[in-house]
C-alpha cells in the first residue's frame, strides 16, 4: 500500500483547510454541509492523481502502438525543430473554437536575431457555425482568406501556378489522422463542434477544392495541430522546450518522441527501408542523432473507458448534453469549455434543493422540472441556460480583492441576473475555486505521463490557451499536483516547468510550413507525397 502523504490527511479533512481563499461569512449548516460533500467529489488526491498518471501511461503507450486507440497519439510528420532560420513569406490560418485568425508571416528567423514580420487578423466564427455544414465552415473560412488577402494587396502577388502561389500553413486544433503532412482526416469533431459532413473525411481535400473554386493563389503545404504549433514556435526561442501544451477551450499536448527503429518506438509507424535510410540522413543533415517526431496525443480523450477518472454526476451531465456523449472525458472535466458550465449545474442543483438564492428560487421545480414563472420573472432562467457561464467568469470571482467582493456581485448581476447574499457569494467562490483546482491538478496528469513514459527529466513545457494564460492561479496549481505526481515535493521549483507559448497558432505553422519546404529540397519527403 502506498504511504498515505500529509495531503491526503488534509483530503479527508475540511475543505476550508485546502481553500486558499479569505473568508468573508460563515455558512449556513445546510451550505456548509453541502460543500463539504462537493469537496469529497471534487478533490482529487496524491494518490488518486498516481493512479490516473498510471493508466494514462499505458494509454498513451497503447496509442503509439496502433491506430484506433483510446488516445490516438497522432502522427505529425514534423521531423525535429526548427533550426530558427527558416524564411521566406508565409500565410497561416488557424481555425480555433471562437475565432479564425488569418497571418503572414515574412522574413527570416524567429528568434531574438530573427528579423520577421507578422500581420495578424482575427474573424469572428459566427456563432450557428459550429453546427452548419461542411461546405459553410469551408465558404467562410476561404471568404476570411480572399479578404485578408486583397486587404494587404497579396491576391495579385501570386498566382495559381504551382510554383507561384503563397504557401499556407493550416492550424487545424482537432484530431486528424495524418497519412501525410498536407492531409488529415478529421477523426472527430471536439470542444462543442458538430459540423456535418466532416468527420470522417480530409478536411485538406475539402478546403483545397474550396480554395480552387476561388482562384486563390495559395498552397496548402501543412495542416497542424495547435499543440504542435505551439511547440515548434516555442523550442526555437527557448531550446529546454520538451512539449507544447494547450489549456484552454480544449487540452491537450504534443511533444517529439524520438523514433527509433528497433525496438519500435512507435509500432504503429510503418516504414519502408528507403524511408528508414532517409530518416538516417534527415539526422545526419540537421545533427541529429536520433530523428524525432512530433506526435499530437489528442489526451482529452483519456479514460473514455471512464475506468479511473473521478467522475461525478455534474461531469455525467455535461457529457450527456454534448454533442459527442461517450467521448473526450477528460477533456470534459479539465478544459475551459466546460469549467462554468459544471460550476452551473451544481448551482442548479442547489437550487432546486432551495439550498441557494432562495430570494430567487422560491418557485423552481424540486424535481428538476421547468421553473416556474415566478423565478423566471425573477431572473433564474439565466442561471438554466447551458453554458451561460465562462471560465472567465470563475477565476473573476476566484480573483476577486474588491471590498466586500463588489466585482463578483456585479458579475452575478450582470450575467445571471442575480443578487446573492454574503454566505452565497463565499459559497460559489468555494465553488469556483474547487472546480478549477480540480481542472489544474488533473491537467498535470497528461505532462506528467508523457515525461515519465519519455523519460524526460527536466524541460519547459510551452503552453498556451485561455485558462493556462487568463487563470493567474492555474500555473501554479499544475505545478503543485505534478510535483505531488513525481515526488518533488514542491513542483513550483522543480525541473518541469510551464512556460508561456509563443504565439502557436501563427508562428509555429508558418515555421513548420518553411521547415517542410526545406526538408522537401532537401529530399528527405517522408510524410509528404511524392509532388
Ligand atoms: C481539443 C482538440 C485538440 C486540441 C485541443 C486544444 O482537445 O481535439 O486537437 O489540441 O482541443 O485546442
Amino acid at each position: 500500500m502506498p504511504p498515505i502523504s500529509s495531503l491526503d490527511l488534509v483530503a479527508s479533512d475540511s475543505w476550508r483547510q485546502r481553500s486558499e481563499l479569505s473568508s468573508m461569512a460563515d455558512l449556513p449548516p445546510d451550505l456548509d454541509s453541502a460543500m463539504s460533500a462537493l469537496d469529497q467529489q471534487f478533490w482529487v488526491s496524491t494518490a488518486k492523481l498516481k493512479d490516473i498518471v498510471a493508466r494514462f501511461r499505458e494509454e498513451l503507450k497503447e496509442g503509439l502502438e496502433k491506430e484506433g486507440g483510446n488516445i490516438p497519439m497522432n502522427l505529425s510528420w514534423v521531423l525535429g525543430l526548427s533550426s530558427g532560420r527558416e524564411k521566406g513569406r508565409f500565410l497561416a490560418i488557424d481555425l480555433g473554437g471562437t475565432n479564425l485568425r488569418v497571418c503572414l508571416k515574412d522574413g527570416s528567423g524567429h528568434g531574438p536575431n530573427g528579423k520577421h514580420t507578422l500581420t495578424q487578423t482575427k474573424y469572428t466564427l459566427p456563432a450557428t457555425l459550429k453546427t452548419s455544414s461542411a461546405d459553410h465552415l469551408w465558404t467562410f473560412i476561404t471568404d476570411a482568406l480572399a479578404t485578408f488577402l486583397s486587404d494587404h494587396n497579396l491576391s495579385d502577388k501570386y498566382t495559381t501556378a504551382p510554383s507561384h502561389r503563397l504557401p499556407l500553413g493550416f492550424t487545424f486544433s482537432y484530431p486528424a489522422t495524418q497519412h501525410r503532412i498536407d492531409h488529415g482526416i478529421l477523426q472527430r469533431w471536439t470542444k462543442g463542434f458538430d459540423i456535418a459532413g466532416v468527420e470522417g473525411e480530409d478536411v485538406t481535400a475539402q478546403f483545397r477544392s474550396h480554395l480552387a473554386a476561388k482562384n486563390l493563389p495559395v498552397d496548402l503545404v501543412c495542416l497542424v495541430n495547435d499543440t504542435v504549433g505551439a511547440m515548434i514556435a516555442s523550442a526555437y526561442n527557448d531550446p529546454q522546450t520538451i512539449a507544447g501544451a494547450i489549456f484552454g477551450t480544449g487540452c491537450n499536448a504534443a511533444y517529439m518522441q524520438s523514433l527509433v527503429r528497433e525496438p519500435a518506438s512507435v509500432p504503429k509507424l510503418e516504414l519502408r527501408e528507403d524511408e528508414w535510410e532517409a530518416l538516417d540522413r534527415e539526422g545526419k543533415q540537421t545533427g541529429q542523432e536520433t530523428v524525432k517526431m512530433a506526435i499530437n496525443c489528442e489526451y482529452g480523450a483519456f479514460d473514455n473507458a471512464l475506468r479511473v477518472l473521478p467522475r461525478t454526476e455534474f461531469d455525467d451531465a455535461v457529457d450527456r448534453e454534448s454533442p459527442r456523449p461517450g467521448e473526450q472525458a477528460f477533456e470534459k472535466m479539465s478544459a475551459g469549455l466546460y469549467l462554468g458550465e459544471i460550476f452551473r449545474l451544481v448551482l442548479v442543483g442547489l437550487v432546486r434543493r432551495e439550498l441557494l438564492f432562495t430570494q430567487n428560487s422560491k418557485s423552481m421545480s424540486k424535481d428538476g422540472g421547468e421553473l416556474g414563472k415566478e423565478a423566471e420573472e425573477r431572473g433564474l432562467e439565466k442561471l438554466k441556460k447551458p453554458y451561460t457561464i465562462d471560465t472567465g467568469f470563475l477565476s473573476a470571482i476566484e480573483d476577486d480583492e474588491s471590498p466586500q467582493f463588489r466585482q463578483t456581485r456585479d458579475l452575478f448581476n450582470k450575467i445571471l441576473h442575480l443578487s446573492p447574499s454574503d454566505p452565497e457569494i463565499e459559497f460559489c467562490r468555494r465553488l469556483a475555486e474547487l472546480i478549477a483546482v480540480r481542472g489544474a491538478r488533473l491537467c498535470a496528469c497528461g505532462i506528467a505521463a508523457i515525461c515519465l513514459n519519455e523519460g524526460i527529466q527536466q524541460g519547459h513545457v510551452a503552453a498556451d490557451g485561455s485558462v493556462a494564460n487568463k487563470h493567474p492561479k492555474f500555473k501554479r496549481r499544475w505545478a503543485e499536483a505534478l510535483g505531488e505526481i513525481l515526488d518533488w515535493g514542491d513542483g513550483n521549483d522543480g525541473p518541469i516547468r510551464l512556460t508561456s507559448a509563443e504565439d502557436g497558432s501563427g508562428v509555429g505553422v508558418a515555421v513548420i510550413a518553411a521547415m517542410t519546404l526545406e526538408r522537401a529540397q532537401r529530399g528527405v519527403r517522408i510524410g509528404m507525397g511524392e509532388s
